[in-house]
């Protein structure tokens, strides 16, 4: 009898054990999901919702302009494929021979936060990343009703685009506002 209630007790325990972990394991299992739905295991499922004006964004894009338009216009994110953008933040120091001064850490998120919304991945899968706006498919995209004779640099957008002090690529000088 004795022997009977001692195993009987020492099941018990173990079963509370058993429920308790299992509560545990459940618990983790729900937290997961849930930390996997908030931050989306489907990134682009994520990035159709979020709000591309949403507040960090906003900063992002003044702050791209405060940093990025020091020695060259503001480029546009929608010009070059995210990639380009990732790896010109992700390598201030290496800027086409000199480096872009003033990148700290929440600069280049923030940064990232606005380039990455507004820009999309390379066309082409595998394809060379472009490191200048000229062998960009995105800007040939953005202009359908120009022929480029000239080379295209970041020096050049200016003449038709008079509304860059204002990061504004939208008015066109008015030999463009007028054709048809
Ligand atoms: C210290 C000056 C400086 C700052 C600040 C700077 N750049 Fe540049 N950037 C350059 C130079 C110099 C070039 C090369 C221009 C050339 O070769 O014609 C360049 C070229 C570029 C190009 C290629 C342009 C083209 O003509 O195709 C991109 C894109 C670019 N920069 C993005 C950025 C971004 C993003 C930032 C901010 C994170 C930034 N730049 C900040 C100096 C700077
Ligand atoms: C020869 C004139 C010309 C030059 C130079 C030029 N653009 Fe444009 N851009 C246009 C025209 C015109 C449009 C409108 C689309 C079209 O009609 O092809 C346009 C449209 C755009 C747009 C889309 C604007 C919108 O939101 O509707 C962007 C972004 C842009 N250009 C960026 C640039 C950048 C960056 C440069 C310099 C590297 C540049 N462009 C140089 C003429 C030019």
């Amino acid at each position: 009898m004795f022997k009977i209630a001692r195993l009987f007790r020492f099941k018990r325990s173990n079963l509370l054990y058993l429920v308790i972990s299992l509560a545990i394991l459940l618990w983790c299992m729900s937290v997961g999901w849930a930390f996997n739905r908030a931050l989306g295991a489907n990134p682009t499922h994520t990035l159709a919702q979020l709000d591309p004006n949403r507040p960090t964004v906003e900063a992002g894009k003044e702050l791209y302009v405060s940093t990025c338009a020091g020695c060259h216009v503001p480029i546009p994110a929608e010009v070059l494929p995210t990639e380009t953008w990732q790896q010109l933040l992700e390598n201030p120091q290496k800027h086409y021979g000199t480096s872009v001064p003033n990148m700290i850490r929440l600069t280049q998120v923030l940064i990232w936060d606005y380039l990455k919304t507004n820009s999309r991945p390379i066309l082409l899968k595998g394809s060379p990343i472009p490191y200048y706006i000229e062998q960009s498919q995105y800007f040939t995209i953005l202009h359908p009703r120009v022929e480029f004779n000239e080379s295209i640099t970041a020096k050049t957008c200016i003449g038709c685009h008079p509304g860059i002090p204002d990061f504004n690529y939208r008015t066109l000088s008015s030999q463009w506002e007028d054709a048809p």
